[in-house]
């Protein structure tokens, strides 16, 4: 297995940059780097990882690209690190990233870089289960809430079984050929989806849920900021 990473750094951050923060959130400084180098370096001592395709932001892709090769000429991890430009979409730059990795490649991890606490241990164990054979395994944690369905006015349409729900998180792992085949068919039927498990299961292929991690959250909203600690400067 030749197994690589997919980053997420592409997105726009509309919802912090709607509640004031005036840079893209993957590249808020933090503890001397930008957020999308948190989960570049855990994922680049997986031993297993090949290498790393980071998509950035078309818009600003030449400044990205220049401080990626700052913090690699500071902190060399000892692997491929090759880019792409991002999408619309989130499927888009995952798309775009796929696209991206060499012909060696056969299974990948996909990473919002907004989830900078992703341990060393979850990727291992993503990996670990793809080595066992699973083409498609993602990390997911029980629900504390209960989870209701709302019609349009916001009436409650239904309550499905707790037990049965998991909130999903990032990296997910794939068996590459099956996720290129299954963007192939999403971008040929017009498919939108949020995550790319969603393609695989559209696909009628298994998707194998492992635990995940409650401190691998994904910095969304303004409050979720705090969970980085005093210290957040801007760039680029
Ligand atoms: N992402 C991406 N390309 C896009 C959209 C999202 O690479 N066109 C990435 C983001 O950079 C992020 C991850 O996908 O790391 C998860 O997306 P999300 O948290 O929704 O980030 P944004 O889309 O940037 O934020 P928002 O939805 O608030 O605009
Ligand atoms: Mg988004």
């Amino acid at each position: 297995m030749s197994l690589w990473a997919v980053i997420l750094a592409a997105g726009s951050g509309s919802r912090l940059a709607s509640a004031g923060l005036s840079v893209r959130k993957q590249f808020l400084m933090h503890d001397g780097a930008p957020l999308f180098w948190r989960s570049l370096r855990t994922l680049s001592r997986l031993p297993e990882l090949a290498g790393l395709v980071v998509v950035f932001p078309p818009e600003i892709f030449d400044e990205s690209r220049a401080l990626l090769r700052d913090l690699l000429a500071r902190e060399p991890v000892g692997l491929p690190c090759l880019t792409a430009p991002g999408g619309a979409r989130r499927q888009d730059s995952v798309a775009s990233g796929l696209f991206a990795l060499p012909g060696q490649a056969s299974a990948v991890l996909v990473h919002d870089s907004a989830r900078p606490f992703l341990t060393p241990d979850l990727a291992a164990r993503l990996s670990d289960a793809l080595a066992r054979g699973s083409k498609a395994v993602i990390p997911g944690i029980a629900l504390a809430d209960t989870i209701k369905c709302v019609d349009a006015d916001g009436r409650v349409t239904a309550t499905p079984e707790r037990a049965n729900l998991r909130a999903v998180q990032t990296p997910q792992a794939f068996d590459l050929a099956l996720l290129r085949a299954a963007h192939a068919r999403a971008a040929d039927e017009g498919w939108d989806v949020t995550d790319d498990a969603m393609l695989v299961e559209r696909l009628g292929e298994p998707v194998l849920i492992i635990e995940g991690e409650p401190g691998n959250v994904k910095i969304t909203n303004p409050e979720d900021l705090r969970l980085l600690g005093p210290k957040e400067e801007e760039v680029p």
